[in-house]
């Protein structure tokens, strides 16, 4: 184990303050393997809902305990290089970015068995190190040892016109306010939630990206792991 060589980069923070965006680009930089795990609890949320498991708001969290287990999420990449989720080998990557489920994906990942089971899966993805991982427990539940930890926020307005330009180029016709609502609302439980709650880590370095360009993060972000590969003497 000493001498593995490699290092695992937590990313965590708000939604929609373009962590996945980062962390792909480092991954692909760097050669490591990008994993979202915002995008493991939006597979468990549209099964819930493919499923008939959400009726009037009410989880039906007995039924989704008996499934869980069995639900196999998995990546591809596809022909454009982009990475797609898959649930039970379906491709699902649209269908999880809907506003349906953003709706329900915080609810669903505050409950405890379906953290428990998320986790457990991401940590022995992370087992051979050279990992970029985001997500919002990264660097304080799933790999406290993480030898990067990275904490990004943005303000909700900032976050909220990101995501609304994003929906927009893809034709999707949502209301600005709407957006902002739920980036709000999302933060609020994510923040509260009983079991690992969003918060930075202490020994995490905060990003606020809210003036930056991509190009500019990118190569804050490229530095950082250029630090961390020399502080861990690699
Ligand atoms: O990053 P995202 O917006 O795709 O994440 C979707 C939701 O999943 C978000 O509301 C918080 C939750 N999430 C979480 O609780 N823990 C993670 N490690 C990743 C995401």
């Amino acid at each position: 184990m000493e001498n593995q060589k490699g290092i695992i980069i937590a990313i965590d923070g708000h939604s929609s303050c373009g962590k996945s965006t980062m962390a792909k680009a480092l991954a692909k930089r760097i050669g490591y393997t990008y994993i979202d795990t915002g995008a493991m609890y939006r597979a468990v949320t549209y099964y819930c809902i493919s499923q008939n498991l959400i009726r009037n708001g009410r989880i039906d969290t007995e039924s989704l305990q008996k499934k869980l287990p069995g639900l196999n999420i998995s990546f591809i990449t596809s022909e454009d290089g982009n990475q797609r989720t898959c649930l039970n080998s379906t491709d699902i990557e649209d269908q999880i970015r809907s506003m349906e489920v953003s709706a329900m994906v915080s609810p669903i990942a505050a409950l405890p068995f379906v953290r428990s089971e998320l986790v457990e899966k991401q940590r022995a993805m992370g087992n051979s190190k050279c990992i970029v991982m985001d997500g919002r427990d990264i660097g304080t539940t799933v790999f406290p040892n993480a030898e990067l930890k990275i904490f990004v926020t943005a303000s909700a307005e900032v976050r909220a016109t990101r995501r609304y330009l994003e929906m927009k180029e893809k034709g999707g016709k949502i209301a600005y306010q709407d957006i902002l609502d739920n980036v709000k609302e999302r933060d609020r439980i994510d923040s509260t939630r009983e079991v690992s709650p969003l918060r930075k880590a202490d020994d995490a370095i905060i990003l606020d990206n809210g003036n930056m360009t991509r190009d500019e993060q990118n190569g804050w972000l490229y530095k950082e792991y250029l630090k961390a590969l020399e502080r861990n003497g690699q």
